[in-house]
């Protein structure tokens, strides 16, 4: 951190310590709740992590359920589904309140960073009274104390901003493993994706302060990291003497007390053979790399301005398959992009024949307003995409089912991670591979790594077997 963010942290500590007064003066005789609610993808549950850290910190007892005296929203807005989801959900949360004066009910992340949520949100929601955006998450404890000390509504969202500020408290949904941000924001501008429009250009942390904080996550029981980033590929940019991305795995493969270490996500087009030697000599690095493939086909993927072709995906990803046989390789599909055909849709599915993509997320194009491709003429209707969806997600369910049947009959290493939720006899554990197994034991052994036979392969996880 540079000295300007060391001081903006300082500052909102400051900030927290003043809550934390006023909010014991205020509340001795009753106690609050306080729910985050979650949307989205793993950034958003890092940073969940840190508005949870600064309202348990304050004093909040920390509820799953929105009936609760605060309630932020931490959302997305990648596709129109996440935020209709979150419409609903502001409505219901609206009702709780008819039976909780002094509620409070907030707004963050990636949604509050467009004009059309926030002009929606004060007609149809004004008892949303806190909005703040992606780049000034950090001053939660300022936002939060201004409303403690009776302002009625905070408001603040910035377009962008040079700062990188981290260090205030974060309490993670897991003890034994964590993500770390090790970049914000994207350069690509994918012609569908609004990322960019509402995270910001690209930034990198420094890499002694990555190291830093893992060195403490460490030390505080964490022993698997994933490495977070819209394009961890591109790690680096702009910071003078920086490592590359393969660098700075092996940096942090040296960190005592790391066991693990994922990453998420890498940008075909900046995968570097480097890398490709760490994933495949380092055995920190988990065998697992997630390589969004988008389509199968090059027109559109010179539409969508990914900077691939078909061709150039499948050289990289057989490539990699070649030289790591035992790697998961996962990717993200979008269907009905706008002008897309049948024919199109062949040849993503001729990509997953051929990689045989171990597990696939698959997705129907939404239309984000303020990204080029709103504007492309041939937005796909609905009988189309539905019928192509399908034949994707068919072929992607085949494909993955295969895949994880080699494995049945082999041992690996299980990181446990939960007791099974549906039946408490067993626990559930996540291999290299990303790949989880169910096998009999008990809580004792949550955060522990354990060596297992996967002895039944049920398509997408394993019934397993403890060695003792
Ligand atoms: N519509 C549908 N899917 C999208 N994604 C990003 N933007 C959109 C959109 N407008 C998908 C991409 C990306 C994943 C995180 O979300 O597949 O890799
Ligand atoms: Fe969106 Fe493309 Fe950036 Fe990923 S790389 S966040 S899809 S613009």
């Amino acid at each position: 951190m540079n000295e300007q963010d060391v001081r903006e942290r300082e500052e909102q500590l400051s900030y927290l310590e003043r809550c934390r007064t006023l909010f014991a003066q205020l509340y001795e005789e009753t106690p609050q709740t306080a729910c985050v609610v979650t949307f989205g993808c793993q950034m958003n549950a890092r940073d969940s992590e840190k508005l949870i850290g600064v309202l348990r910190t304050v004093g909040y007892t920390i509820t799953e359920s929105e009936d609760a005296d605060f309630v932020l929203y931490n959302t997305c807005s990648v596709r129109d589904n996440a935020n209709q989801r979150l419409y609903g959900r502001l409505g219901t949360c609206g009702g709780y309140r008819k039976n909780r004066p002094g509620m409070r009910i907030g707004l963050c992340g990636c949604m509050a960073q467009e004009e059309v949520v926030r002009k929606k949100l004060g007609e149809s929601y004004p008892f949303v009274t806190l909005l703040f955006g992606t780049h000034n998450l950090y001053k939660f404890p300022e936002y939060l104390y201004r409303l403690l000390s009776g302002e009625k509504r905070v408001e603040e969202i910035w377009n962008d901003t040079p700062n990188i500020v981290e260090g205030l408290p974060t309490e993670r949904k897991y003890r034994f493993k964590s993500g770390v941000n090790i970049m914000f924001g994207c350069n690509n501008f994918c012609t569908y994706c609004i990322v960019p429009y509402v995270r910001g250009r690209e930034k990198s942390r420094e890499a002694a302060d990555i190291l830093e904080e893992i060195r403490a996550l460490a030390a505080d029981g964490v022993t698997e990291v994933m490495l977070l980033g819209q394009n961890v590929n591109s790690y680096g940019l702009g910071l003078e003497g920086a490592p590359s991305f393969a660098q700075l795995l092996e940096q942090v493969s040296e960190v005592e007390g790391i066991r693990r270490i994922r990453f998420m996500t890498s940008h075909p087009k900046d995968l570097s053979e480097d890398l490709i030697r760490v994933l495949r000599d380092n055995e920190k690095v988990c065998k697992h790399l997630h390589l969004p493939l988008q389509s199968g086909s090059s027109h559109i993927l010179k539409a969508m301005n990914r900077r691939y072709s078909k061709e150039k995906y499948l050289e990289l990803a057989l490539h990699i398959r070649e030289e790591i046989p035992d790697l998961a390789m996962t990717t993200d599909i979008m269907v009905g992009f706008p002008g897309e055909t049948a024919a199109d849709v062949d040849d993503t599915l001729e990509v997953i024949r051929k990689v045989e993509f171990d597990n696939a997320f698959t997705f129907i194009y939404s239309k984000r307003p303020g990204t080029p491709a709103s504007c492309f003429p041939n937005q796909p209707d609905e009988a189309y995409v539905k019928e192509q969806f399908a034949r994707v997600l068919d072929l992607v369910q085949e494909t993955s089912k295969k895949r994880a049947a080699l494995l049945e009959g082999q041992v690996a290493e299980a990181l446990v991670e939960e007791v099974n939720p549906s039946d408490a006899s067993l626990v559930t554990g996540r291999l290299s591979n990303n790949m989880i197994v169910h096998f009999p034991g008990e809580a004792s052994l949550v955060g522990s790594y354990q060596t297992v036979t996967l002895k039944k392969c049920k398509g997408f996880y394993y019934l397993g077997e403890r060695h003792a």
